[in-house]
């Protein structure tokens, strides 16, 4: 199958590395990189080669294309490639954050956007290579919601690539799920500066975390059914899991990187707006997370 992947960086190559093994797969990025062949190493070791190309014209072959951009460069991203693929190909996000798949939807049609969520980590170590860290679910479906064939065969493709993939037919509950777990976790470790297992350790910061997932999952609850009882109870099996982990917004400040705290606690508060639930704790961390990168952005 040919196969365009968006964003050159960890997930992006990670992404596309994998694909390329059974598949002829083209990497766009927005900057000129010396990049013929990919290679990972970690959880995955493997080296294929891939198309690298700066030049969204390059896709116009697509059968599938991935989104694989921070959330906050998705409009950029799609813009430039929606009128270059074919008008049957599908785009598929696996990113972070609550409207990459709103934005896609409104540039190629809800019927050809694939909604994602992984929870592998990877870490970008130069163009063309990736750490694979840690093993973690991917789940897509049909966005909004439903079933349709094509999300089955692109968890097939993906499954056979190595990305064991579920499919479900409630993508936004899951990419709500997601948003509100991260809206504890990621904002918390990021001001603190501490791994995610500290969060668990001291009262009044764990409050803190579960106020922010417990507001987030009521306004979650005017947009989707979610798929999960307790947010809370998720949220500490998550910090359980990862417990030795730097969150992505902790690395993002780390290095002085815009982060996707308006994917994440901004839009919450966006959403919570629209429909009237105060969300005060995730308007404290939203300011507090803007202000910090403000110092270096
Ligand atoms: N890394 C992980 O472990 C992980 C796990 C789960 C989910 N995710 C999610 O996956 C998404 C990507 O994360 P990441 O860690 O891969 O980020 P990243 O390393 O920063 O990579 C993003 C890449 O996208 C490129 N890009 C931005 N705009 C573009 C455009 N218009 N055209 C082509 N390329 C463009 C960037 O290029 P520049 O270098 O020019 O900015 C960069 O190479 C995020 O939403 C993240 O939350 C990541």
């Amino acid at each position: 199958m040919d196969i365009g992947v968006v964003g050159p960086g960890a997930m992006g190559t990670f992404m596309a590395g994998l694909l390329a093994k059974e598949n002829e797969v083209t990497l766009l990025g927005r900057r000129d990189e010396d990049i013929e062949r990919v290679e990972i190493v970690g959880e995955s070791e493997l080296s294929f080669r891939v198309n690298f190309t700066t030049r969204a014209a390059e896709l116009n072959e697509a059968e599938l294309v991935v989104i694989s951009t921070k959330a906050f460069d998705t409009e950029e991203a799609v813009e430039e490639v929606a009128s270059h693929i074919p008008s049957d190909c599908s785009v598929l996000s696996l990113q972070n954050g609550l409207k990459n798949e709103e934005i896609i939807s409104r540039y190629v049609g809800v019927e050809r956007t694939i909604g994602g969520i992984t929870s592998h980590g990877v870490t970008y170590l130069e163009p063309g290579k990736v750490k694979h860290a840690g093993k973690g679910e991917t789940v897509i479906g049909a966005y909004p919601k439903g079933r349709v064939e094509r999300v089955k065969e692109t968890a097939e493709l993906l499954s056979s690539a190595g990305i064991k993939t579920e499919v479900t037919d409630n993508i936004l509950g899951q990419i709500w799920k997601k948003v509100i777990v991260n809206s504890g976790i990621n904002p918390v470790t990021a001001l603190l500066e501490v791994k995610n297992g500290l969060l668990m350790e001291e009262k009044e910061v764990l409050d803190i975390v579960e106020e922010a997932v417990r507001e987030a999952a009521e306004v979650a609850r005017g947009y989707t059914e979610l798929p999960v009882n307790d947010p809370f109870e998720e949220t500490k099996k998550v910090i359980e899991s990862t417990r030795d982990n730097r969150s992505s917004m902790l690395q993002d400040i780390d290095n002085k990187k815009r982060t996707e705290i308006d994917q994440i606690n901004g839009a919450v508060v966006e959403k919570g707006d629209k429909t009237g639930i105060s969300v005060p704790i995730n308007r404290t961390l939203y300011g507090l997370v803007k202000g910090l990168e403000k110092k270096y952005l």
